[in-house]
């Protein structure tokens, strides 16, 4: 059974003590940190510019998994892998010219992702599959933190991995949305592996790497 990787959505940590949240995350054995852009058009909430990934560059040496919930991502691509980004995921929604986008992602020197809300089929994804490292399949409506997990896109999760396996292709997929050690392990078993997650980790009661580790443990071989 391969292992599993959580991504740590830093939308629900405390940005006064940013540093020291993020440096707990990785000494509790987060694999990436989760960086969620936001545009307050895309989506109606306004999050994180490059200047924030430049300040995560700084404090860890975990991968950047810049999550681009924006409207002309095109415009904003350059930007992010100036300032660090390791994973750039775009939403397929967002532009009309994803298969130019998920190359140029590339040709940045970052793995490029593609994600899809969950109103958005997996066939979305037939003519681009290829050119992604992973597809991110959204299991909220993308915005906030905090949100309650959607069970409908389960069924979606396998149909995309299906796809992957068909093709041969080595892509990851990932969950984002209401991922907690209940729900973690239904998306598992879909064929997710990456795993983000902000309200589980930075708002356990007992701390950020108790957070980590029950997600782990909620599946076999997690760690
Ligand atoms: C939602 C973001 C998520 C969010 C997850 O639009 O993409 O990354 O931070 O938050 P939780 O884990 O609280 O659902
Ligand atoms: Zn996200």
């Amino acid at each position: 059974m391969a292992k599993i990787l959580i991504s740590t959505s830093i939308l629900s940590a405390d940005f006064s003590r940013l540093g020291e949240q993020i440096q707990e995350a990785e000494a509790g054995g987060a694999n990436w940190i989760h960086v969620d852009v936001m545009d307050g058009h895309f989506v109606p909430n306004l999050t994180m510019g490059p200047f924030i990934v430049e300040t995560c560059r700084r404090i860890t040496h975990l991968p950047l998994d810049v999550h681009l919930m924006v409207s002309n991502p095109e415009s904003l691509v350059d930007l992010y892998a100036k300032a660090g980004a390791t994973w750039i995921s775009v939403q397929v929604e967002s532009t009309p010219h994803i298969y130019r986008l998920l190359q140029r992602i590339r040709e940045l020197g970052c793995h490029p992702g593609v994600v899809i809300n969950p109103g958005t089929p997996a066939e979305s994804l037939t003519e681009i599959l290829h050119l992604a490292d992973m597809v991110l399949v959204m299991t909220v409506n993308p915005g906030y933190s905090g949100q309650e997990f959607i069970p409908e896109v389960v069924g979606k999760i396998a149909k995309v991995q299906k796809m992957i396996s068909d093709r041969n292709l080595q892509t990851l997929i990932q969950v984002d949305g209401g991922i907690a050690s209940d729900t973690l392990p239904i998306t598992y078993q879909a064929g997710a592996r990456v795993f983000v997650a902000a309200t589980a980790i930075f708002k356990n009661p007992a701390g950020i790497a108790a957070g980590i580790h029950s997600l782990r443990s909620s599946v076999p071989l997690g760690s």
